[in-house]
């Protein structure tokens, strides 16, 4: 059989007022990804050949999270805020295009999962005209209710509009919604605005589809799938149930983590086999951590990868564009940016390594400073293979140093090193013999004399 054609309208007009915030809602982030990145990346999981994101007058930042993580993605404008079928409508020339099934999720509810946007689905290849995610939530207040008569699903009632029996329904509209792409348009263009609100509500779908003489039903999921962000506490509340998701998908990968809670992952976070992370590490966007590598306390990451055994921190900061090479060691408090450190090369302590190359088993000394901005632009260092830099070093770029090269500690590098040659550049060391035994007997003297007066 052939797969079923998919269309996804992911709702995200709304204002997001309760958030406190310039930024658009669907912009807010948890596990170091949009919840509009969330709700995408659950959407093209679940199979869906289509996506359309319904996006407010003025919301070209929404519009362009959409594009950069989906290019394939079609944003419509609904123009006037008047209730979720309406803005289901604004994508109107997609939904006449009649593909078997169409979901329609919020942009604001970051925890469904793909599995559970198959679930949803799946009513529809069996013949039904609408499916509805419920759920039982410990408090109903403020969700539709699901008025169902066995199996069959009958109506939703808004919480303003519903009777005080209605208001005792514990089964709830978790919001998202299947249709099927044949009778979609015929449902949706048939929904009215009489309601409290005067706004076209998604929900009455279900009674439009019974008077047509089609089915509708509920698929019960878990809460966590459904909940939508409103405030930033309930961002939080999110932030911890996807950590939770993260951490566990990756002890079950096969990842040590020795303390999982004090352990911050990414949505996008990928470990190799035999990955040790100690407790109170942070992982951003972007990161792949390789077989065998060891990430110490403290450490925070983002867009690195990092190779085969390789050993991070504790207390390191490796920054985007940072490519850790096999059996390489970053020490602490050391902060590492756009650079590429091969097999064996080692920063063991108090180092920057910014725009810069580092050759195999290269030794770059304590609090070794690539100088790589002049104030104006960005400049790299190069250091060749073997290459040993001594402590306290300020390579000051654009500089070579070549490969097996020895620069002496605390030198300031600004020309370039040969290969194997050593370098130099300090102050010469003056010594005064006997200056400090003299000027320690001059202070003894002063103090005396000061005694003797009083
Ligand atoms: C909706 C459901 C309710 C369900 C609840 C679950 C309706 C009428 N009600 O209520 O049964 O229990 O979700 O959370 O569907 N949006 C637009 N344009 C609009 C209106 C809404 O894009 O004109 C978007 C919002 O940005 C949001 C989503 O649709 O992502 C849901 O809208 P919201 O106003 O939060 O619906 P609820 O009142 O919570
Ligand atoms: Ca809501």
């Amino acid at each position: 059989m052939e797969a079923r054609t998919c269309l996804a309208i992911v709702l995200a007009a709304g204002e997001g007022t309760r958030m406190r915030s310039a930024r658009p809602k669907v912009l807010h982030a948890i596990a170091g990804r949009s919840l509009l990145g969330h709700v995408l990346a659950a959407v093209a999981e679940a199979g869906v050949t289509a996506t359309a994101i319904v996006i407010g007058p003025g919301q070209d930042a929404v519009a362009a999270e959409a594009k950069r993580v989906l290019p394939g993605a079609t944003c419509f404008v609904q123009r006037e805020r008047r209730g979720t079928a309406h803005a289901a409508l604004a994508a109107k020339p997609v939904i006449a295009r009649q593909p078997d099934d169409i979901l329609v999720v919020y942009g604001d509810t970051p925890l469904i999962r793909a599995a559970t946007l198959k679930r949803l689905r799946a009513p529809l290849a069996a013949g039904a005209a609408v499916a509805v995610l419920a759920f039982r939530p410990a408090d109903p207040a403020g969700y539709g209710r699901l008025i169902t008569a066995g199996d069959r699903l009958i109506a939703i009632r808004e919480e303003a509009d519903a009777s005080l029996s209605e208001r005792a329904i514990g089964l709830c509209n978790g919001g998202m919604m299947a249709l099927a792409g044949k009778s979609a348009l015929a449902i949706l263009e048939r929904i009215g605005d009489h309601n409290r609100k005067s706004e076209f509500y998604l929900t009455e779908a279900v009674e439009i589809a019974r008077a047509m003489k089609l089915p509708a039903v509920a698929v019960e999921v878990e809460e966590d799938d459904v909940r939508g962000i409103n405030t930033k506490k309930e961002l939080a509340e999110a932030e911890a149930v996807a950590q939770q998701r993260l951490r566990q998908a990756a002890l079950d990968a096969g990842v040590t983590l020795v303390a999982p809670d004090t352990v911050f992952l990414c949505a996008d976070t990928k470990f190799g086999k035999d990955v040790v992370v100690e407790p109170y590490v942070v992982f951003g966007e972007k990161v792949s951590v390789e077989d065998g590598a060891v990430i110490h306390s403290f450490s925070h990451l983002t867009g690195a990868q990092v190779g085969k055994g390789a050993s991070v921190g504790p207390f390191a900061r490796l920054r985007p564009g940072t490519r850790l090479g096999e059996g390489s060691r970053i020490g602490n408090f050391v902060e590492v940016k756009e650079a590429l450190l091969e097999a064996g090369a080692k920063a063991n302590h108090l180092s920057y390594i910014g725009d810069a190359f580092v050759g195999a088993d290269a030794n770059i000394g304590a609090g070794t400073i690539t100088c790589n901005y002049d104030g104006n632009a960005k400049h790299r260092t190069e250091i060749g293979k073997n290459a040993f830099i001594g402590s306290n070093s300020a390579l000051v770029a654009p500089v070579e140093i070549g490969a097996g090269a020895y620069v002496g500690s605390g030198s300031v590098i600004t020309e370039n090193v040969p290969p194997g040659a050593l370098a130099l550049a300090r102050g010469r060391q003056v010594v005064k013999e006997g200056w400090a035994a003299r000027l320690r007997a001059l202070k003894s003297l002063g103090k005396r004399k000061a005694h003797s007066r009083d």
